[in-house]
């Protein structure tokens, strides 16, 4: 099974959400069984690492985000990716408006689809520490939703 989570900038919010479903694959026994990646709708930072804030946030709830580099989505994605996931409904909307009438892949808002009280990640990039923080308190709660689904789709 293949997943690919889209940001904005892919250097916050998808990143985050890249590691934290590698992570608890890894626990489950399942990173062999899922490839896992990210992208943004732009392409600002395309070939960088993550933001140093997410990055230090990240690493301080034991995920290791340094190793991953920014990509921009492209629409051969749609063709690679049995799910797509996006951050917010912007992120949505570009995707649905490059995604190929053929791509049999799913594309789906990613807080909509797993129960949070929120259906959107903010974006953290213009804010606080605390932003980064609750980027990622969402993501890793509708991750452990997903490795559900996961489990139930291997
Ligand atoms: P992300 O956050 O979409 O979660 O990676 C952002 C990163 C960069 C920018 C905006 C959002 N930017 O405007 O450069």
């Amino acid at each position: 099974m293949r997943i690919l989570f889209v940001c904005l900038g892919n250097i916050c919010r998808s990143p985050t959400a890249e590691g934290v479903l590698r992570h608890q694959l890894e626990a489950e026994g399942l990173a062999a069984q899922v490839h896992v990646a990210s992208a943004g709708t732009g392409d600002w930072h395309v070939g960088k690492a993550p933001d140093g804030r997410t990055r230090r946030a990240a690493l301080a709830r034991g995920y290791d985000l340094s190793r991953q580099r920014a990509q921009q989505v492209q629409v051969a994605h749609f063709g690679e990716y049995d799910l797509i996931l996006a951050m917010d409904k912007h992120n949505l909307g570009h995707l649905q408006a490059m995604r190929p009438h053929t791509a049999s892949g799913e594309l789906d808002l990613f807080l909509r689809r797993y129960g949070a009280a929120l259906d959107e990640v903010p974006d953290p990039y213009y804010g606080g520490a605390e932003g980064f923080e609750q980027v990622l308190d969402l993501i890793e709660a509708a991750c452990r939703e997903l490795v559900v689904e996961i489990k139930g789709r291997l």
